[in-house]
Parts: C-alpha cells; structure tokens; sequence
C-alpha cells in the first residue's frame, strides 16, 4: 500500500471542482501538490487557502492543451519536490449541444455542433490529457518514482445524447489505464508506475451546478442516492486507487446508483 504522506501529486484543473477537493484532500494527509489550471484568479486563490492551512502548494497557470505549458509543469514539480507520485490530469470542460438541430415541424437540420465547439473539448478534455500525462510519466521514469495516473472518464462515456464531443473524449479516458498499463508493462515499469480511471456520475462542482436547475433536478431524480455526488467522495476513490497497488488499468464507476447511458 502507498502513502500519501510526503508523496506529490500533480493536478490539472486544480483551482476548482474536483482537482481543488483532491489538492485538499492530499495535503490534510500531509501529501504535497502541484496545482494547474487555466483560471488564475481561482488557481491563485485556491493555492492561497491551502497555504494558510499549512499545505505545501505550487500553483502554475497552465493550459493543458498547449506542450509547452505541460512540459514546464512536470518540470517544476521536480523542480520543487523531486518526484512527482500521482498525476490527476482533471482539466476539463463540457460544450453540449446535439450534433445535428432538427426543426420539430419542417424535420429538416436548422443546425449543427460546430467543428470549434466539438474541437475544443477535445484538445482539452483529450490532448490536454495526453499531454500532461505524457510530460509527469517522463519525470517519473527519469527519476524513479512510484505511483499513479489517475485519469477522471465520466458515466458520459457510456454515451449521453447532447455530448458527443464529451462522451467521446470521455470514452476515450477509459480506455487509455489499458493501454498505458500494456505500454508500462512491456517497459518493465508497471510495478511502479499504474494507471486508472474514475467515472464519476454527476457531481456537486461549478460544472454541473451552472447547469439550468430544471434540467438539473431532472437528473437528480433519476440518482438513487437521490443527490449529487460529493467531490470529497469521488477523491476519497482517487486515493484508494493510489494506496491499492493491485489496482491497475481500470476504470471505477461513481454516480451513486445512476441507470447509465441514454435512453433511445
Ligand atoms: N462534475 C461532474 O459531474 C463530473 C462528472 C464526471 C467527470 N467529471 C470530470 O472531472 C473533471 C473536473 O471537473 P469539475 O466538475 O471539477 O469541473 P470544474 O469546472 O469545477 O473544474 C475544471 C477546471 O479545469 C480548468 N480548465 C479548463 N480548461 C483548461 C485548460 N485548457 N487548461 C487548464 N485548466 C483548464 C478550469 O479552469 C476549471 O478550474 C473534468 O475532467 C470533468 O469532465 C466531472
């Protein structure tokens, strides 16, 4: 079992939601961050409160889609801590729409996603991924340390009409602990370095609550814990998948109950 006392964790999206619940998290258990996000303001006020609670915090403005800025956040947590033992890329966004708008009396398309709006949740939700993975797994390798890639999938990735661009890059989140634990093995590294992924159902950040409270009670009536999901609880799985070293290459869903997919 791994410790997370004195281990580093690198978070993306780490100025809200879930990234900031696990940064706290981490740090009441004496662990250190390194928290990323693309929102100063936020990324600098949630370094700030931690730091007054004693937390050991380094706060970069990163946006995850751009190599350069992933290259210089893994390089700084070894910079700063020398090893970096859980990578939580959590940057994400949504941008729902259907793909195509079909007008109920003429039933003819009147619009369609855009490629810009289907685009951007990929470079973000999906190459940003990639990119701060691939940058904190290279420290990790030239450096020896030990740990995980805990990646966030969603219950989006069973598929939810109105996110193909989401459900896709979502999709793709649980699949990716398959084939880095693979790519890790054949390396001879997999004894050290694991990947996993949560699949959280809907829970209780910015991202869901700005969504149009009808909409939203709809969607909590159909939770059988009959509320959101907590950020706590869903970091709370985060950690055991860290501590569990025989937890590797899955996906572990949390949405309290939640039937999955779509209907039709
Ligand atoms: N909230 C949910 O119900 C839910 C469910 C399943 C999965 N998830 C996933 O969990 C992760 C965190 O979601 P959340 O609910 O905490 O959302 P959130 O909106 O509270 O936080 C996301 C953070 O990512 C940052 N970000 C966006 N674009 C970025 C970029 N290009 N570079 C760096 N940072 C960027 C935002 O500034 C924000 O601080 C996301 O990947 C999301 O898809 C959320």
């Amino acid at each position: 079992m791994l410790q997370i006392e004195n281990s580093v964790a690198v978070i993306t999206g780490g100025g809200s939601g879930i990234g900031r619940a696990l940064a706290e998290f981490w740090l009441a258990r004496g662990g250190k961050v390194v928290i990323a996000d693309i929102a100063e303001g936020p990324l600098q006020q949630a370094a700030e409160e931690m730091r007054q609670g004693g937390g050991e915090v380094v706060a970069e403005v990163c946006n995850v889609t751009v190599e350069a800025d992933c290259q210089r956040l893994a390089e700084k947590a070894i910079a700063a801590f020398g090893a970096i033992n859980l990578v939580a890329p959590f940057a994400g966004i949504t941008s729902d729409a259907m793909m195509l708008k079909v007008d109920r009396d003429s039933g003819k398309v009147v619009g369609k996603m855009s490629l810009t709006q289907f685009q951007k949740v990929v470079d973000i939700n999906l190459t940003g991924v990639f990119l701060t993975v691939r940058e904190c797994v290279e420290q990790m390798v030239n450096h020896g340390c030990r740990g995980l890639v805990c990646l966030v999938s969603s219950t989006g990735s069973l598929g939810t009409a109105g996110q193909l661009n989401y459900s896709s890059t979502k999709a793709a989140m649980a699949v990716m602990p398959k084939v880095l634990t693979a790519e890790f093995f054949r390396r001879g590294l997999s004894d050290r370095i694991r990947c996993n992924a949560v699949a959280p159902g809907y829970v209780g950040t910015p991202m869901v609550k700005n969504m149009d409270a009808k909409v939203l009670g709809k969607i909590v009536e159909q939770v059988p814990i009959g509320r959101l999901v907590e950020p706590e609880e869903v970091v709370s799985l985060v950690a055991e998948l860290y501590r569990n070293e025989a937890m590797a290459g899955e996906t572990v869903f949390i949405h309290g109950g939640l039937r999955l997919g779509s209907k039709g």
